[in-house]
């Protein structure tokens, strides 16, 4: 089966390379024809090009695999093989996450499908396990620890008192954080990755950005005492819960019991489950991310798709998000702690502690706070 590759970064040069190794029969079967680069110093392979005409307009290429990352012009790319009648395989969550709807849409409309393993938790076979759930079973609800990066900086902030300023910096210097670290650590990063998980999961598209989502920015070692104190471990976890005729979901830094298996997850690593009805939860954990394991994950969706495995895979439905089912008790810190006066069950200085309220409750409060340094995290007793 003959494959475009858009993209020969981190992703797309491991793509590349399971595919020319070949290890197995099944790997063998799949030939990489073209490879798009956007320089011309980059074309070191007579298969690559600067033009993305050669693949997308080779009627020989039966599917495009997207390595690019960003919005444009991966987007406009991945919708021109749609209407041209190739299957696409994506690596990247914000593209596919911002225009789901769409590209789904296409894929329908023209006989082919979209697929994106590696997107979510690197080359945890995490969308796999899905699927393989669903032929079984309903999934109730999901949550996960999705980004390395914020995970790593709250270990090192838990185990030597650090602060979040020094760890991140840190963190940049070992290549785990970005120059520009916002989608990691305001929870962008996990929102486009539940976003995902809810297309799999529930089997409907949603607009990503009716997830409720809050990161770590403002997290200070005042908030990590309370939760020592309490006995919990604090985590950035996003999480999807199906209700029928609407889904709940949301990003949220939460303090979870020490006995939690999430709040031993260490470092970068991720952890993500699933909960349904017969096989009750189970647990996926591992690198969330590198250049082999994320193309490991992408050639299996490329040998799917060769197998003809998933024809069913674009999600049916279009379900609303409603996160008013979501209700927890909330840690908020912040400087004008009297506006939540009315959902506090206690109020501690800057700190406010929340009776068992909705979370869109929370969030009505937050804005009228409008308090730049606040944070909040959900408080897990159970
Ligand atoms: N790295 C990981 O571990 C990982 C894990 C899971 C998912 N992902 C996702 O996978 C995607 C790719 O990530 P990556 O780490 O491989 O990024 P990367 O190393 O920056 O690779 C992207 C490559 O695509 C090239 N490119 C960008 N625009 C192009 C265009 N118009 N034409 C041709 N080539 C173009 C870039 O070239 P220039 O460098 O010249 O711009 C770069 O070589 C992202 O969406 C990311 O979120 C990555």
């Amino acid at each position: 089966m003959k494959i475009g590759l858009l993209g020969h970064g981190v992703v797309g040069s491991g793509v590349s390379k399971i595919i020319d190794d070949g290890l197995t029969w099944e790997v063998r079967e799949l030939e990489i024809k073209r490879i798009l680069v956007k320089d011309e110093s980059e074309i070191t392979d007579e298969r690559m090009t600067l033009n993305p005409a050669d693949i997308l307009e080779d009627p020989e290429i039966e599917i495009v695999a997207e390595c690019m990352g960003g919005l444009e012009p991966a987007h406009s790319f991945l919708v021109e093989a749609l209407k041209k009648g190739k299957h696409v395989v994506t690596s990247n969550k914000k593209m596919l996450a911002t225009y789901c709807e769409e590209l789904f849409d296409f894929a329908r409309e023209n006989g082919v499908t979209v697929h994106y393993e590696a997107s979510c938790g690197g080359g945890i076979p995490w969308m796999a396990s899905l699927d393989r759930t669903r032929r079984v079973d309903d999934i109730d609800s999901f949550r996960g620890i999705f980004n390395g990066t914020t995970n790593y900086i709250l270990t090192r902030m838990t185990k030597e008192a650090g602060s979040f300023p020094e760890i991140l910096k840190d963190a940049q210097k070992l290549g785990y954080a970005e120059q520009d670290p916002t989608d990691d650590i305001d929870g962008h990063d996990v929102r486009y990755k539940v976003a995902l998980s809810v297309v799999k999961a529930f089997d409907s598209v949603i607009n990503v950005n009716d997830i409720i989502t809050f990161g770590i920015r403002n997290i200070t070692l005042q908030d990590l005492e309370w939760c020592r104190e309490q006995g919990m471990t604090c985590k950035l976890i996003g999480t999807g819960s199906y209700f029928g005729d609407h889904i709940s979901a949301c990003v949220i830094p939460m303090f979870l019991k020490n006995s939690d298996i999430f709040s031993n997850i260490p470092m970068n690593f991720n952890v993500i489950e699933s909960t349904s009805k017969t096989l009750g939860a189970a647990s996926f954990i591992g690198q969330g991310a590198g250049s082999l394991p994320t193309a490991h994950a992408v050639v299996q969706n490329l040998i799917d798709i060769w197998k003809d495995q998933d024809s069913e895979i674009n999600p049916k439905y279009k379900k609303p998000i409603d996160n008013s089912t979501h209700t927890g008790v909330f840690y908020i810190r912040t400087a004008k702690p009297e506006v939540f006066a009315e959902i506090a069950e206690s109020i501690s200085g800057d700190t406010v502690l929340t009776k068992n309220v909705s979370l869109v409750e929370a969030v009505k409060k937050i804005q009228e706070a409008s308090d730049e340094s606040l944070f909040i995290a959900e408080v897990r007793e159970a």
